[in-house]
This record gives C-alpha cells, structure tokens and sequence, in this order.
C-alpha cells in the first residue's frame, strides 16, 4: 500500500485532517460578507484550508474567486491574474460568455483566450483613450458587477500570500484594493498569508491603507484530539497497529503543525511494517535529521552570528519567553537587550521564528529546533 501520508502539497478530502470548527467559521463569515485578514505560520495548512472551504462553498452555488499573489512580479501581472480570476465565473457559467466578459470589465476592452492548461488568459486596453487611472482599479469592479448579476448567490475572493502586494507595490495596491472593497459590502473577502508579521504591519498598524479593514483570523496548528483519530485510521486501515502513546509522542514532537506531522507520519510508515513501537518513532526522528542535516548546517553556517545565538536560545529555551531580559542576554551571550532584540527580528523575519498565542518565541521548523537542540547544546 501507498505511504498515505503527504507533505508539501494542497491536501482535501481523505488526506485533510479535521479543521471542522474552522471551515464552519470560514463559510459562516463569508455567508455573512465579511472581509477577514487570515494569517498562520509557514505551512500550518492555510491553502489547504481555503481550498476544501471554497470548493465547499461553490457545492452550495456560492461563486468563489482564489487569487494567488505569490507569483506576482508587478502590479502588471496583479492585474492580469485577477482579470483572469473572474474571467473564469464568465467561462464556468457557459451561456453569453462574451456579454458577461463585457459586463465583467466595462471600461476595459479584454480580449480572452483559452491557453494550453485550459485556463483563461487574458489581454487588456483601455476601452477608450480618454481613460485614467491605473487598470487595477477596474478590473477590481468586477466581483460587484458579479454581485449585480447574481444577487442571491455568496461571493467570495480569496487573496493567498498577499502579503506580496506590499512587496510589488510598496502601499499604492493596497490603497486601491481598500477603497474598491469597502465599496462592496454584499462580497467576502478573505486576505491570506504565512508572512504574519507583514501581514500584521499592512491590517494592524496606523496609517497602512488597510488598517483595520477587516477582522484577523489565526490558523493554528491540529491539536492532538484532532490528529489521533486521523494518525490511527491511517495504519489501521492498512492492518498496521499503532499506540495511542505514540500517536500522542508524535505529536508532541511536532507541536501538531500539520506539515512537520504528516511529514514525521510518513518517515514512520516508511520504515516499519505491522506494529509500531515507540522506538520506532525515535529512528523516524533521526532518520528526518540525518536528512535534513547539510541543509540545517548550511542555514546555521550562513547566519551572522548574534541570529546563531538567538537561534540556539530560542531552541533551547523552547519556547523562550523574554528575549531581552538581563538573563537572556547574560546566558546566550548578546552584549546588551538591543543586540538581542536585533538578533531576534533577523530571524523571525526570515520566517525562522514565530511568536505564539502565549507571547513565546519558538523555531518555526520543528525539526531544526530538534537538530538545534542535539547538536548546538553547549
Ligand atoms: N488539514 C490538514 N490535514 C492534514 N495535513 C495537512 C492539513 N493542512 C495542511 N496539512 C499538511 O501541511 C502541508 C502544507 O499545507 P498548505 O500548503 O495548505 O499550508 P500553507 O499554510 O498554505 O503553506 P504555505 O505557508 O507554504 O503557503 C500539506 O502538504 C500537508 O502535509
Ligand atoms: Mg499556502
């Protein structure tokens, strides 16, 4: 039988694990219009999240627009990604295509073609030379002309990493995406990423034109009651018997971040057969850090050396509570709580470090804070 457990994927169905309190809540704020800031940290399940609840959303006829910023470049290919975005609803619904596209982008002459993947591409002018103003502007009409349309359907738009938006654009994007979605009160909008601490700078600081334009909801890791019922049918599906201990060890070992425990799920089922033992689990462990050994070694070699001691203190502290304190700065060695707090906004802006809902700093990537904590250890 197949390894059944996946990482680095979008996972659905089978493979996605529980997150049933969050989907009501997604479906419910979009239900209700509402436009919601969504942050978590790297890999904790975000898209994965998004996509199971959009495509349910679209079971109940609601109209879903999933907007990836990640591989924009430019406010030009913003645009077109967006323009293509809701192209799709005029293509999915099939009958007046060509009016609906009309519709859709009044102002813009769009001209659409169908490319090799089966999607929309899109080309766009100004319909008329006398036009101001950037593009973008325009085509963010089109959810609300969606809504004329379609009065009694939801209509949601994801955005996911967009944080990007501020690093294509500086505030310019995020100033003409405020003024056009507060003019749509009968939309949803959902604006995601994994950057939380850029993500809190552009909805949660003074002065950012998205400042407090929507409510924020965190994604957290899937909590060990949520796992174990998942983990076990797994193996015992295959005829495989695997402890509730385990399944409890194992989690604890990931802290139930979704990636690093469906990752620590599958070094397991590679390398035993009927029963699982919890020595078992020891060797997935090392197995994963002999794996990841050169690659953590490189990371810890590249780094300057006052973000090499933030790092090992945030490892072995575990989560550490108070960065600049005198006896932080004392025991992992920094000069002063400045040099420290430095230290520290090196690593969590490389997404090395995260903050959690207690206030403590923990390494991001579970498995390096292990490798970390066996081979930094003084
Ligand atoms: N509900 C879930 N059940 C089981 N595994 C999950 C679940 N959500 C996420 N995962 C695991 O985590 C991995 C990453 O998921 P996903 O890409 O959705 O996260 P993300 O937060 O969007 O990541 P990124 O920060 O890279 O955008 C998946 O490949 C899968 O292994
Ligand atoms: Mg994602």
């Amino acid at each position: 039988m197949n390894n059944p457990f996946s990482y680095g994927g979008i996972v659905k169905g089978k493979t996605f694990c529980n997150r049933v309190s969050e989907q009501k809540d997604l479906i419910r704020a979009a239900d209700n219009n509402e436009k919601l800031f969504i942050h978590g940290e790297r890999r904790v399940g975000k898209t994965s999240l998004l996509k199971t609840v959009i495509q349910k959303i679209e079971k109940k006829r609601g109209i879903c627009f999933y907007i990836d910023v990640w591989k924009c470049l430019d406010e030009d290919d913003f645009s077109r990604v967006c323009a293509s975005a809701f192209a799709e609803y005029a293509f999915k619904e099939k009958r007046s295509v060509g009016e609906k596209l009309r519709t859709l982008f009044a102002g813009i002459a769009p001209s659409f073609s169908i490319d090799e993947t089966g999607q929309p591409s899109v080309t766009l002018l100004r319909a008329h030379s006398n036009q101001t103003g950037p593009l973008i502007d325009e085509i963010l009409k089109a959810p609300e002309r969606v809504r004329a349309m379609e009065p009694d359907r939801p209509i949601l738009v994801v955005f996911d990493e967009f944080q990007q938006i501020r690093e294509i654009s500086g505030s310019k994007l995020e100033k003409i995406i405020r003024s056009r979605v507060q003019e749509q009160q009968s939309v949803s909008y959902f604006f995601c990423g994994s950057r939380t601490s850029l993500l809190k700078k552009m909805f949660l600081k003074k002065g950012s034109p998205l400042y407090r334009s929507s409510g924020h909801y965190p994604i957290e890791s899937i909590s060990l009651n949520h796992w174990r019922p998942f983990i076990k049918a797994e193996f015992t599906t295959a005829g495989r018997v695997i402890t509730s201990e385990t399944i409890t060890a194992l989690v604890e070992a990931t802290g139930g971040h979704p990636f690093y425990t469906q990752m620590l799920c599958s070094a397991l089922w590679d390398i035993t057969n009927d029963t699982v033992s919890a020595s078992d689990l020891k060797s997935a462990v090392n197995l994963l850090l002999e794996r990841e050994n050169s690659a953590y070694t490189t990371l810890w070699s590249a780094l300057p050396e006052l973000p090499r001691k933030m790092l090992r203190a945030v490892a072995t502290e575990n989560p550490l509570f108070k960065p600049t304190s005198g006896k932080t700065v004392r025991t992992h060695g920094f000069a002063s709580p400045s040099s420290s707090k430095s230290a520290l906004t090196y690593l969590i802006d490389r997404d090395h470090v995260a903050q959690n809902k207690d206030g403590g700093y923990f390494l991001v990537d579970r498995f390096l804070g292990m490798w970390c904590r066996r081979n930094l250890t003084l």
